[in-house]
């Protein structure tokens, strides 16, 4: 695979305050679907501003193809930005906001015309050509803006939270549609969203991001299965996180507990969090339990059940297609690949139990409705 793009040190604040980005080291490759994940505030925009150019690092290297780019002006790069608010001219129809940068730059009516046609196919709004773009859908007017960005053949395509806007069953279908874009055009999407589901449904790597830094690159199903702190495993899924100790290699306690798992290469006793995923808890008879602990709340999720476990008063959550009913005694089981290992980090005390699930519903849907203010 090719470099297109090394960031290298990158360190960027605003007004002489805290490093809004902190020692950032990325390389993005051609043909790639990278996502910057992270909650509101970590940095992404600040990032992707500084790859299109409308931003400079305070120290550090942009490297595009082997050149350095620091103080190259955005229209210099090979790069175009798709925003979340979709900027179109609402004065021309859908043809001439595609048309617009090829038209700027004078390129012949004929092989604008055909690029055109060629990029509404792509983005599915064949025959759309004349319609006013204020009369479209805010989902096809996502297309119309991806189809003006992608008209020029950039080499990277910059996509800044762009199905924030949509309702959940359009952005699924646009989530879908721009993968298949990426595919079909071979362009490199560097795409930022603070949406898990979709980074981890889109992406062919993840970067995950928190306060100006990066945590960890990887694929979805790396990140997914071993993610490298607590604030990742809380960040990334739904996550039990335990302390533990490591015994030896391949040998965890915790919850009074010792436990089988796949992990080695610690210390001896060497303190660890332990993440267990709640898909991956079995539930067996009382009798035949490594834990036992009592039910606290179940609900109904459609494919699953989501409970609540009361084990020595850690709340574990746990996915289950079996009924179990509030106030019953269940058995727990895990298997050696059902528990992952983490070493301790700044963020070890921040995470644990579902004992503030509730709470917890209810800070997420509070900070949903401010995104939806902005
Ligand atoms: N032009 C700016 N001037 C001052 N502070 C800024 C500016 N742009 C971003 N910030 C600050 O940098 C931090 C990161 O912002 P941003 O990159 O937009 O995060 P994200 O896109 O992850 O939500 C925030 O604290 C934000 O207030
Ligand atoms: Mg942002």
């Amino acid at each position: 695979m090719k470099k297109i793009i090394e960031l290298k040190n990158i360190t960027k604040s605003f007004d002489g305050e805290q490093p809004v980005l902190d020692n950032i080291d990325l390389d993005i490759y051609s043909n790639e679907f990278l996502t910057l994940l992270g909650p509101s505030g970590c940095g992404k925009t600040t990032l992707l501003r500084l790859i299109g150019g409308f931003e400079t690092p305070d120290a550090g290297d942009i490297i595009f193809l082997g050149e350095r780019i620091n103080n190259v002006p955005p229209y210099k790069r090979n790069v175009n930005t798709v925003f979340q608010k979709y900027a179109l001219f609402p004065h021309l129809n859908v043809f001439d906001n595609v048309a617009f940068p090829l038209k700027e730059k004078k390129v012949p009516k004929e092989e604008i015309e055909e690029k055109v046609h060629e990029m509404l196919s792509l983005v599915a709004l064949k025959g759309f050509e004349k319609r006013s773009v204020t009369r479209l859908s805010g989902g096809q007017q996502q297309r119309v803006a991806i189809a003006r960005a992608l008209i020029s053949h950039p080499q990277v395509l910059l996509l800044d939270e762009p199905l924030g806007a949509l309702d959940l069953k359009l952005r699924k279908d646009m989530q879908v549609e721009l993968k298949k874009i990426q595919k079909q055009t071979g362009i490199t999407f560097i795409f930022v969203t603070h949406d898990q589901e979709e980074a981890l449904s889109m992406s062919d790597t993840v970067v995950v991001m928190s306060e100006g830094k990066i945590h960890q690159i990887g694929t979805p199903v790396d990140i997914y299965n071993e993610p490298v702190n607590a604030f990742v495993a809380d960040f990334i899924g739904e996550s039990n996180i335990l302390d533990g100790v490591m015994l030896e290699d391949y040998k965890v306690r915790f919850s009074g507990q010792t436990f089988h798992c796949l992990d080695k290469e610690f210390m001896k006793n060497e303190p660890v969090d332990v993440v267990v995923r709640p898909e991956d808890v079995d539930i067996v008879p009382v009798e035949k339990g490594q834990l036992t602990g009592v039910v606290t709340s179940v609900t109904f999720m459609g494919v699953h059940y989501e409970i609540i476990v009361d084990v020595n008063g850690f709340k574990w959550m746990i996915q289950t297609t079996d009924f179990v009913d509030v106030d019953e005694r269940i058995g727990i089981e895990l298997e050696p690949d059902a528990i992952h290992i983490m070493k301790k980090s700044e963020y070890s005390n921040l995470y644990g139990d579902y004992s503030s699930f509730s709470n917890e519903l209810d800070e997420l849907s509070e900070v949903e409705e401010e995104d939806e203010d902005e």
